[in-house]
């Protein structure tokens, strides 16, 4: 060999149909912080740097390697679900002439970390190569009786998980599964994380030996143990303590306690970056999200899709982003939805806005309570304080809009637009009814129906004649009697 770093292969399980979760959908491509479970197999499978993916696929596959989206990934079908040790062995072209290290790992083990699994390959490399001492003349010595290594991880509640069985030098006798165990076996409290790394050449010997004499009628890869120690050769276990890397994710439940660990993960890593979190257990950050320094975020807040924030940016309770940037050192106040939308440096937005459908809110304007824009940009230095409807907009710096104005952009078969030029002023309960342009300082007076458009600097009001009529209380108590 010589090589320094010895070639390894991936496979990953993810053909079953995961009956615990109840779904139309497969197991996998449930979401965890709006990512699908096997996206963050995947990335940790990829950061120990193998040669090449294998993916087992079955139950809906497409939507499974829609999920996975790799193009340079292998998709091998498992037509029937027959267990894990089957799910390896439909493999077996792709890894049976090899010379190197097969890393399997389940599907449905989304909080495993990248550097556990190049620890683990490490490791497994280390005990092929360097146990005993060196030939002479720096060659590599070769430990020939090494076929491989299991992740175990001991957990408070064993539950459902294969209790792993071994001697006195971490070598693995056996793997039970929790319906196959004793009642002694039962009471091991190391398990089974679902990781392995074997020989190829070796694993290439028993993977089709298997039997499914078994409590679940199932080829489990876990007997390849057996099968190996018959053939003099050894596997070991690689006990990694923190055991909230390995939950296996077979129901809804599991689904949301990962989601909450990883959730939980990301939120610290985006503290230490810089960002501050008041009561972080409520706040949800997704994957795609980036946060700059000194971001500020209050309780219940939560950040979807691809969206960033940036630097001194406070948002306060209860706000939802998607899919969305905000600029620096903005507010957003208290119950505020911001969706497919742009805001830009100093802007102040809420409490209760809601900006929505590819808007843009130019630097240092402020969207106050209760104003609904969508599809709109609102220029700088523009203030809509209160209670609007700001839809297909185009308006420009330094514009007042009053509060109760609405531009009446729908007349009930198409949408049409309103322009608004700069330093106009629009008074209290406006209705624009677009397509219609108000001019550059232009004023229209509140309560007026805006259907022309209305020039620059100009006044455009629309107002019936107020009446007074004096002492019209005591004429209508009259007419009561
Ligand atoms: C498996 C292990 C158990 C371990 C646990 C860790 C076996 C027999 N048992 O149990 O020792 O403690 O994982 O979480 O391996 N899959 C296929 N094809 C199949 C069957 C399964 O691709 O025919 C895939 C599943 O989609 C899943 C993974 O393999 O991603 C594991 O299968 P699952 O049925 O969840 O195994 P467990 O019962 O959890
Ligand atoms: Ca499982």
């Amino acid at each position: 060999m010589g090589h320094h770093h010895e070639k390894h292969i991936a496979v990953i399980l993810a053909a079953g149909k995961g009956t615990r979760f109840r779904s139309k959908k497969p197991k996998v491509v449930h979401k965890i912080l709006g990512k699908p479970m096997i996206h963050y197999v995947s990335l940790a499978v990829r950061w120990s740097n193998p040669d090449r993916m294998i993916y087992v696929v079955g139950h809906e596959k497409q939507q499974v390697i829609k999920a996975i989206n790799c193009l340079n990934c292998v998709y091998v079908e498992q037509e029937e679900q027959l267990g894990t040790g089957h799910a390896v062995a439909v493999t077996k072209t792709y890894w049976e002439n090899f010379d190197g290290i097969v890393l399997i790992v389940n599907g449905d083990l989304p909080l495993v970390e990248g550097e556990t699994l190049k620890n683990a390959v490490k490791y497994m490399e280390a005990l092929m190569k360097f146990e005993g001492a060196p030939a002479e003349g720096g060659q590599d010595f070769r430990n020939e009786d090494v076929a491989g290594v299991v992740i175990t991880t001991k957990v408070p509640n064993p539950l459902g998980y294969g209790r792993v069985v071994k001697d006195k030098n971490h070598k693995i006798i056996k793997i039970v599964e929790e319906k196959d165990a004793t009642y002694q076996e039962q009471q091991i409290d190391e398990i089974n994380t679902g990781i392995y790394l074997f020989y190829a050449p070796y694993l290439n010997q028993v993977i089709d030996r298997l039997e499914n004499n078994n409590a679940q009628k199932e080829y489990y890869l876990t007997d390849v143990i057996e099968l190996l120690n018959q053939m003099g050769k050894d596997v070991y276990a690689l006990m990694v303590p923190d055991y909230t890397q390995f939950i296996g994710v077979n129901d809804r439940w599991d689904l949301a306690k990962a989601e909450n660990i990883l959730r939980m993960k990301y939120l610290q890593f985006w503290s230490y970056a810089g960002a501050t979190f008041h009561n972080p257990e409520t706040v949800y950050i997704e994957f795609d999200v980036e946060l700059s320094p000194d971001v500020e975020i209050f309780q219940g807040v939560s950040l979807k899709g691809k969206t960033s924030i940036g630097e001194d940016t406070i948002i306060e309770e209860n706000c939802s982003v998607i899919n969305s940037k905000i600029g620096k050192n903005v507010k957003i106040l208290k119950g505020s939805i911001i969706e497919d939308s742009v805001i830009e440096d100093n802007s102040v937005i809420g409490p209760y806005a809601r900006i929505r459908n590819n808007s843009v809110i130019k630097e240092n304007a402020q969207i106050g309570n209760f104003v609904e824009v969508k599809n709109s940009v609102v220029g700088e230095n523009t203030a809509a304080k209160h209670l609007a409807y700001l839809g297909d907009a185009q308006i420009g710096k330094n514009v007042n809009i009053g509060a109760g104005t609405i531009t009446c952009n729908y007349d009930g078969f198409k949408k049409h637009k309103t322009v608004i030029k700069d330093k106009a002023f629009i008074g209290s309960d406006t209705m624009l009814v677009a397509p219609v342009t108000i001019g550059e300082e232009a004023i229209t007076g509140s309560g007026s129906v805006i259907t022309k458009d209305i020039p620059d600097k100009a006044l455009g009001i629309e107002r019936s004649q107020l009446r007074i009529i004096e002492n019209y209380a005591d004429k209508r108590r009259k007419n009561d009697d």
